[in-house]
């Protein structure tokens, strides 16, 4: 028998999903593999650095078709710590075409269900993905019910932008166990202040590419840094740096 992939081994999924997020991370792959895309990450890190632009209405434009998927690496690493803190209600800033998205579901879907069988009071618990995109959150949607039971029924998307969208009380959960900022890096840190007075101990703050993009990220690493904010943090080593918070304020 071969040696199962790295993929398989990291996450609990059917056969089915497994094939659909191999196929969406090749697509964000071979996107991001491109040179017009590398010269657009080059322009950005030279505007800001000459005129000190975060983002544009052009650079929204530019990533309309994009997928921009966190990789797989970082997918999985969510996922078992999404498992490991049985994480029932998550909110992704940033879901684009939802490939991170299925990712979460499935880790709070198979959460729910352990929590069920374990014979206490039921629970339940979601997804809370934003997309200010129309047309991508459309997009995602169909992924999702694509990869059916196991990941749509998980999933709440919020169409718009997420510094509106998740101030909406309606549906929000009294407590989140995890964020994942996987945005522009303007919004991470308003983001994080909207979320934050609902994070249980021990909810955990992913951020995306914290080392490769850390001038864009002052304002965010300068606040979990602070221990009066009560965030501890790691920079995982994944390519681009993966921040890890977990949110453990003195009692
Ligand atoms: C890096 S991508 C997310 C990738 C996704 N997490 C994945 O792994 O598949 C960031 C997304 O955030 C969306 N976005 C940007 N500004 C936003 C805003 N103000 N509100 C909601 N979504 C926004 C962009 O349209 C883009 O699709």
């Amino acid at each position: 028998m071969s040696s199962p992939l790295p993929a398989t081994q990291a996450v609990q999924a059917s056969p089915r999903v497994h094939d659909i997020l191999r196929r969406l991370h090749a697509l964000s792959d071979a996107q991001e593999k491109t040179l017009s895309q590398t010269i657009f990450y080059l322009k950005r890190l030279f505007r800001f650095y000459v005129t000190g632009e975060t983002w544009s209405s052009a650079a929204d434009d530019h990533m309309r078709e994009k997928f921009v998927s966190l990789e797989a690496d970082k997918c999985q690493l969510m996922y078992l710590l999404a498992r490991s803190i049985g994480a029932k209600n998550i909110v992704e800033a940033g879901t684009s075409f939802g490939v991170s998205t299925i990712y979460l579901a499935l880790a709070v879907g198979q959460n729910v269900a352990a929590l069920n069988a374990s014979g206490g009071a039921p629970v339940t618990g979601k997804v809370i993905a934003t997309e200010k995109e129309p047309t991508k959150a459309e997009k995602a949607r169909k992924y999702w019910e694509e990869a059916g039971e196991e990941v749509s029924p998980w999933i709440e998307v919020r169409v718009g932008d997420l510094l509106e969208t998740l101030k909406v009380e309606e549906g929000m959960p009294n407590e989140i166990d995890m964020l994942l900022l996987d945005i522009w890096t303007p919004l991470a840190l308003p983001t994080l202040k909207i979320i934050r007075p609902r994070l249980r101990r021990g909810a955990i703050v992913l951020a995306d590419n914290t080392t490769m993009a850390k001038p864009l990220y002052k304002e965010l690493l300068e606040y979990l840094h602070d221990p009066k904010n009560g965030f501890k943090t790691t920079t995982a080593p994944y390519s681009g740096g993966f921040e890890i918070a977990v949110y453990l304020p003195s009692e």
